[in-house]
């Protein structure tokens, strides 16, 4: 089996079967990286190209591991050296790019839509790493994966997302991927921070943590995207962290066995206390582990399933 697109371009495109299969299938791969030599031959003379305009740690260095751990060429591109400085249009860098044959393009962008319209230009798979506050899939992906392993469903849990929901591409993609499992969201945050009408992807908003976090099985904590503001959405840090952060003392109002996922940058003391970030509860270096995983199963979905 394999995508019936040609790219992974956001959770909101797939069906609830598409998800599952990514993560079954990234079930079946993750034992490669606990192998002494990490390595299969599956997609051995494919070319794949990690086009970043945005920084990033996890992502990149997550979708190049999972490119190498199944034989394919990876090869980073750093826009700040590249000829987009001198001016170069993303389609024509992208376009030049493809001439050189790539089997998968991943993108990342500021601007919601570049995935979406390179997919158009290209002939070559295009992966979406993130797009400005649009989506964000393969995050959503291992989270759900990271869940899914832990709890055995993510049918009838109880998801809260906390924080900067306007400018979350990782709140969006993981609203419409754990609805679509059939999980209950809530979204939780500022007023500044909650965009109108964010219930019509199928969530639950409210200005109270408390009430998002009441009995939750998963609490997902966000980053203030300050690099997407440009004015101030709350008075001090302080505050916000005092209405907004999770601390061990608003952890004991979920349930027993939460679990804590955070997709990374964290800022330790405001979104989250160092105590709950490395607790018994958090999943954040699971994530990032599985994270491996997931993108090794989105290149075999996409480059790899059909020769199979
Ligand atoms: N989760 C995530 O996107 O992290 P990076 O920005 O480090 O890639």
């Amino acid at each position: 089996m394999r995508f019936k697109s040609k790219d992974l371009l956001g959770i909101e495109d797939l069906d609830s079967q598409d998800i599952e299969l990514v993560l079954s299938t990234a079930g079946s791969l993750r034992e490669v990286s606990e192998r002494e030599i990490k390595k299969v031959p599956t997609l051995r003379g494919r070319t794949i190209i990690n086009l970043f305009y945005e920084p990033s740690t996890r992502t990149r260095t997550s979708f190049e591991i999972a490119a190498k751990r199944m034989s394919a060429d990876a090869v980073n591109i750093s826009v700040s050296a590249s000829s987009a400085v001198k001016g170069e249009t993303i389609k024509d860098t992208a376009k030049n790019l493809e001439a050189m044959k790539p089997d998968c393009i991943v993108v990342r962008h500021s601007a919601s839509g570049v995935p979406h319209m390179l997919a158009d230009y290209l002939k070559c798979s295009v992966v979406n790493a993130g797009d400005g506050a649009h989506e964000h899939p393969s995050q959503a992906l291992l989270d759900m994966f990271t869940v899914k392993e832990k709890k055995g469903t993510i049918k009838g849990l109880k998801l809260a997302i906390i924080g900067d929901i306007g400018h979350s591409r990782v709140a969006r993609s993981n609203i419409y991927g754990f609805t679509k499992l059939g999980a209950e969201v809530v979204v939780a945050g500022p007023p500044t921070m909650m965009p109108p009408g964010i219930e019509r992807l199928g969530c639950r908003a409210t200005f109270s943590m408390e009430d998002a976090i009441a009995d939750a099985d998963v609490i997902m904590m966000l980053r203030i995207q300050l690099e997407r503001q440009k004015e101030s959405f709350f008075p001090t840090i302080r505050e916000y962290s005092m209405l907004y952060g999770l601390d061990e003392a608003k952890l004991k109002m979920a349930k027993k066995d939460v679990l804590i996922l955070h997709p990374g940058p964290l800022n330790r003391g405001v979104e989250i206390s160092p105590a709950v970030a490395d607790g018994p509860y958090s999943m954040i270096l699971d994530q990032v582990t599985n994270g491996v995983a997931v993108r090794m199963a989105i290149f075999y979905l996409l480059l790899g399933a059909a020769k199979e």
